[in-house]
This record gives C-alpha cells, structure tokens and sequence, in this order.
C-alpha cells in the first residue's frame, strides 16, 4: 500500500456550535462538543480514510489529549510517531455558525515541540512514502526538515500552508512540489513573499491569467492549488512541466453538498489529494483534484474535524474512479 507521511500538529477540539459566531464583547448560547483535530491530524485521518497507508509525525503532551491521539490512531491504522512534550497537548477553540463557517483560535502546546531533530529520526518512514504532507501548525523548522528528507530522496512533498498567519520562508516554499493554500493563506504568502496585495475576498473572482501569473509568481517551479471554499479550487502547473492533456491553468468546481460544519474541509481536501496522488499513477493532476474536492465537500456534511472525515478509498466507490 502506498505511503503517506504526514507532518503536523494534532489538537483537542473544543467546538461550539452557534446561531451566529459571537463579535467582540458578545455572549452567545451554544451547543458545546468536543473532539479530534489539529490540521496535521484530520490531514492524516483523510490519509488514512482513503486508502493510504499513513504514518503521523506530531508531538504530544502526557496527558489525556495526547491518550486520545494515540487511541484514535490505532483505530484507523495510522502509524503514529509521537515526540513527547511537557506541555499540555495542543488545543482549539471553535466557533462554528448556523452556515457552518467557523472561527478558530489555537493553543499550540506540545505542537511547539515538534523539533527537526525529532523529524529527522523518522527519516525512515519519509525516504520510504510516496508524499510527504506537512501544514504550519508545527515549528517551521520542523516542516523544513521533513519537506528537504523528502526532496532528498526524490519524494513529491505537499505544502499546505495553513494557517494564514503562521511563519513561513522563501526556503520552505522551495521545497514543496505542491502549494495548497486557501485564497486567505494565498493572500498572506503573497503579502509576505512577493510584496504583492491582493483583497483574500476577490481571489475567486480573480481573472484566471492572473492568478495563474500570482501563481507562477509564488511558486516558480511548483503547481499551486488554491482553494477557493464553495468556489471550488485554482490550479497552476508549471508551463514547462504540463504534457499530453494537462493544461497549465484549469478551475475544479466545488460540489454542492448539505453542509453543517465546514471545520477541516481543508484538511479533507489535502488529505485526500495526498492518497490520490501516491496511489493511482494513470490520473491526470486535474482527477486527483476533483477527488480531493469532492471528500472535502462531504466532509463537511458531519460536525467536527477528524471525526467527520467519511471512509471513502480512492480506488472504491462513486467517486474513487481509478
Ligand atoms: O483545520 C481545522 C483545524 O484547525 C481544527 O481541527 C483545529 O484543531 C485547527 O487546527
Ligand atoms: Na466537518
């Protein structure tokens, strides 16, 4: 089966569902659950749930968060690889509305521990994977080293930069093949990387030339996919890299799906993507993308993060075609 390594954070998820998310100095009346998360884990719980053999490299605390992480990762088979913290396990607090959109305020905990040293003693499990996947909820450095093991080795690595605020370099960027930022992270690499300003709202009504142009601007030598929520997703390849059918910019729609809690979506679609791409050769890059979209959609048919992500193998099913 082939692999997936996936670097990133894991997080106890507090979720409050509301009629409307509260402004400032606002109290609202929820309904409170609580549950599985951390970008790093609902990325590797996608991995895992479509059909791909998934090892987790996290940090955990030594406390009941992290005894979750380990349970639920047994459950689904994933190969969890866990540098210990002496801090708590990561947290979030979530707000989801009556639309399902959220808001989202992290305690990154043990996910600050995450070090490269650690990352490099799992060097074995990332020389042997088809796709390194890694987000920015986990120390920078962190990232980097699993991104450059990969690259090493002639491993095809996903960057997912998420979130939008998090630290990032020019270096990182480097290393990924592939770039998957939501439109407010693209604005927010742009900002920081190429100086340029762009409105985060307007990206899908962007004209395609020039996102393509944003794109290529980003990532030179890598596909950018951006996506775009309910407008689907963007992507960019490298002119110089397309063949046969493939067309340098081309837009995925979104699926329309009954959506109760959109939390995750992302990291449904990254996930996904990944097991798509390491395990069916004969799709064109733009199929593994409508598969990726479309998990994401139904993804957002359940509450939570983790939890909601349906067991779907990409080579099984209505949409698993190949
Ligand atoms: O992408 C969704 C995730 O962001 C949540 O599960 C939360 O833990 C935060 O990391
Ligand atoms: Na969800």
């Amino acid at each position: 089966m082939p692999r997936v390594v996936v670097v990133g954070s894991f997080n106890v998820d507090h979720v409050w569902q509301c009629d409307a998310l509260p402004r400032a100095g606002e109290t609202r009346i929820g309904r409170y659950l609580t549950g599985p998360g951390g970008k790093g884990f609902n990325q590797a719980t996608a991995c895992a749930r479509t059909g791909a053999e998934t090892v987790f490299v996290c940090a955990l605390g030594q406390d009941a968060g992290g005894r979750l992480a380990r349970t639920l990762a047994a459950t689904d088979g994933i190969d969890l690889r866990p540098g210990a913290s002496e801090e708590p396990t990561g947290t979030a607090g979530i707000h989801v509305d009556a639309g399902g959109r959220n808001s989202i305020v992290i305690g990154p905990g043990a996910n600050a521990a995450l070090t490269a040293e650690f990352v490099a003693q799992q060097a074995d499990a990332i020389v042997g994977a088809r796709i390194v996947l890694a987000q920015l909820e986990s120390p920078v450095d962190s990232v980097l080293e699993a991104m450059r093991l990969a690259r090493a080795a002639g491993i095809r690595t996903i960057l997912n930069p998420a979130p939008a605020n998090a630290e990032s370099s020019r270096e990182l960027l480097a290393v990924a093949d592939i770039l998957t930022p939501n439109e407010t992270e693209f604005a927010a690499l742009l900002a920081r990387h190429t100086g340029e300003r762009i409105d985060a709202a307007e990206v899908a009504a962007f004209e395609d030339a020039r996102l393509h142009r944003l794109c290529r601007t980003l990532l030179p030598r890598g596909t950018v996919v951006v996506t775009l929520g309910e407008a689907g997703a963007f992507v960019s390849h490298r002119e110089d890299k397309c063949r046969g059918d493939d067309l340098p910019h081309y837009r995925v729609p979104a699926y329309e799906v009954a959506t109760v809690d959109t939390t995750g979506a992302g990291d449904a679609f990254n996930g996904a993507l990944a097991t798509s791409l390491a395990t069916v050769s004969d799709r064109v890059f733009a199929d593994h993308v409508r598969f990726a979209a479309h998990y994401a959609a139904l993804s957002t048919e359940h509450a939570g993060a983790a939890a909601a992500m349906p067991r779907l193998p990409v080579g099984g099913g209505p949409i698993g075609g190949g």
